[in-house]
């Protein structure tokens, strides 16, 4: 599909000074809105990775969104990657640095069989810190991850230095 980046880049809404001003920030929820480009991200992703996935997750909370049709589409479960403290059972958590202190995610620790082979998805791969620790729950469940599939990488973040090892597709960089 060679001109899907191109209709994706089209179909995101740009916000000038949100959530706080200086922030430029992208909005997918138009993408949402467009039936036949949200299954062309949906294709992409399964034509990319074939039956070579047997989990998708998601990070809370704009990758639950993208996750849950990209499992639909490649026929596999989902398991959501929460925030702190919102998952009942007993859990597996990680926590990060933001520019301003830190988060927790988490994911129950029986969702992902030992070796189960996993695919990340979020929405924008900024500074990396919410993938890595992704990456690192995935590991701590002995799961095997194949990869990280985002719509939009920041480039000038370098998120990807903090993914050395997990392949990371983004479908733009901006
Ligand atoms: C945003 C975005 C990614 C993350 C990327 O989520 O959806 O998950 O930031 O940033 P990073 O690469 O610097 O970690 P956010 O935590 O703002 O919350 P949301 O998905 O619940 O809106
Ligand atoms: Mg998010």
């Amino acid at each position: 599909d060679p001109d899907l980046a191109r209709d994706v880049a089209r179909a995101l809404r740009t916000i000038r000074d949100f959530p706080e001003p200086g922030v430029v920030f992208k909005d997918f929820t138009p993408l949402l809105l467009d039936v036949p480009l949200r299954d062309r991200v949906v294709a992409d992703v399964v034509a990319r990775r074939g039956s070579g996935v047997d989990l998708v997750i998601g990070i809370e909370a704009r990758g639950f969104i993208l996750g849950s049709v990209i499992a639909h589409g490649l026929g596999t479960g989902f398991v959501p990657v929460r925030k702190a403290g919102k998952l009942p059972s007993t859990t597996h958590a990680v926590s990060y640095s933001l520019e301003y202190g830190e988060a927790t995610i988490e994911v129950h620790q029986d969702a992902i069989p030992a070796g189960a082979r996993v695919l990340i998805v979020d929405d924008v791969l900024a500074t990396g810190g919410t993938a890595a620790a992704a990456v690192e729950l995935v590991r701590r469940t002995q799961g095997e991850v194949v990869a990280l599939e985002v719509i939009l990488e920041i480039g000038f973040l370098q998120g990807r230095s903090r993914l050395t090892g997990t392949t990371v597709h983004a479908l733009l960089t901006d």
